[in-house]
């Protein structure tokens, strides 16, 4: 597809977007000025449906006017708190919220502003857990090829992606090692939710064990579901397996639930979706429907309670953010939580599953598609890359939904990514992949 060629609006010069290509952007924008439930309305009037409900992160729609009255009516009677030897009642009371629908023995929270914070604290609890546990020399952290855990120093080193360390791979965490990834296209494709085959590749975490001592090995770290390198569902038994030699190596499991959290698989995190319950878990986006920045590393009371005797008096763990449990976005959680539960968001995702999984298979004869791949309210749709240009063929789709069929996709390399609000309707599912399978057809 070629893009027409446009001039620059110079009055779009001076922000430097992050993860874009800045110089195309500013020749042909795509801009969004307002949101309502499922659509954004772009500055040319057009409603745009929310195939990904913004970023992973809208899972309640948009504009709910309880999150934002709740976020507004913040502002007016404590705008900022600090969270350093302060507190205000809504973080407690959003910490307390979430240990409501967290798993079982995961009964503490540290707030921060987004996933790779959340990330990097976790990994920080790691290392001050297995310092004040007498074990100081478990230091290295275990991350598996194609996770994405942000952007931090500590996220980029633990995930597996090269695009996003090329740049900086002089000064990456030194002790860290990756698993292989889960995806088996050989084995595993046009799976219908979990493949069947691959548990075995979480036994490569014996061979990092072996080689280089398990009295050494601090944390690993994955996403139950990889979103962002293109919707990779773990075989069944994997995450079970690697709970297994955590344990028997008292090595910490982390869950990375920053896209898997708040109702994604239809329950309230992966955790419970699978039935395997992690030693921390860290959230991000959902937590306010997307409303204001806030994240969560929340962490098995085990954890809190070593890290909290292993200091006397004085500050007991030498982290956090100014912006930690920030008055407005502990408001916007407070009211999205009380939003999922009202509505029984959670539950609907898990009702609709196998109708979006349907849908979305259906697209199995639709142009370039090599495979599809589903869980809860997840899909990836892989699409065979053209010769010498991988990913330019799911970029212009991306372009093609947004200019084209109104519709806001999301794409990596070669592969579309969907994650729908929660509240999408079976008819707009039914929408949405005909929006897709047109732009398949337009794109060459
Ligand atoms: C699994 C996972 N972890 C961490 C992050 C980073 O979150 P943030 O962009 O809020 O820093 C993301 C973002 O997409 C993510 O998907």
């Amino acid at each position: 597809m070629t893009t027409p060629t446009v001039m620059p609006d110079p009055s779009l010069e001076a922000l430097w977007m992050p993860f874009t290509a800045n110089k195309a952007f500013k020749a042909r924008p795509r801009m969004l000025v307002g949101a309502r439930d499922m659509f954004y309305r772009a500055d040319d009037g057009r409603q745009i449906l929310d195939g990904v409900a913004g970023l992973w992160c809208v899972n309640a729609g948009h504009c709910r006017p309880q999150i934002a009255d709740a976020i507004a009516a913040a502002a007016r009677t404590l705008d900022y708190a600090p969270g350093f030897q302060m507190g205000h009642p809504s973080s407690f009371a959003l910490a307390n919220k979430l240990v409501e629908i967290l798993p079982k023995g995961i009964g503490h929270v540290f707030f921060s502003n987004s996933g790779s914070e959340a990330v990097d604290t976790a990994l920080k609890i790691a290392l001050a857990y297995h310092r004040a546990n007498g074990e100081p020399e478990r230091v290295r952290f275990v991350g598996r090829l194609r996770g994405y855990h942000g952007v931090g120093f500590g996220g980029i080193s633990v995930g597996g992606i090269d695009f996003n360390k090329k740049a900086y791979a002089a000064q990456l965490l030194p002790q860290v090692d990756h698993l292989p990834h889960t995806h088996d296209p050989a084995r595993n494709t046009f799976v219908q939710g979990q493949p069947w085959k691959g548990a075995e590749l979480a036994d490569d975490l014996e061979r990092i064990v072996a080689e280089r001592g398990a009295g050494t090995i601090a944390a690993v770290i994955v996403e139950p579901v990889a979103g962002s390198t293109g919707v990779l569902v773990p075989p069944v038994g994997y995450l079970e397996r690697l709970r297994a030699i955590c344990d028997k190596h008292g090595i910490l499991l982390i869950f990375d639930e920053v896209i898997t959290g708040f109702g994604r698989l239809g329950a309230p995190f992966a955790a419970q979706h699978f039935g395997v319950t992690p030693d921390m878990m860290t959230l991000a986006k959902g937590i306010t429907n997307g409303a204001a920045p806030l994240a969560a590393t929340c962490v098995r009371d085990r954890i809190y309670e070593t890290v909290l005797a292993s200091s006397e008096r004085g500050i007991e763990f030498f982290h956090g953010y100014t912006y930690s449990g920030h008055p407005l976005a502990a408001a916007a959680g407070l009211a999205t939580l009380d939003l999922y539960a009202n509505e029984g968001l959670f539950a609907r995702a898990a009702q609709l599953a196998p109708i979006w999984e349907e849908a979305l298979h259906g697209l199995k004869d639709a142009p370039y598609v090599i495979d599809i791949r589903n869980l809860g309210l997840v899909g990836g749709i892989e699409l065979e890359p053209r010769e010498g240009a991988p990913g330019t063929r799911a970029f212009d789709a991306f372009v093609a939904a947004f200019h084209e069929e109104d519709v806001m996709i999301r794409v990596t390399a070669d592969i579309i990514a969907l994650s729908p609000p929660l509240i999408i309707s079976e008819a707009q599912i039914e929408d949405l992949m005909g929006r897709v399978r047109r732009v398949l057809e337009r794109v060459k």
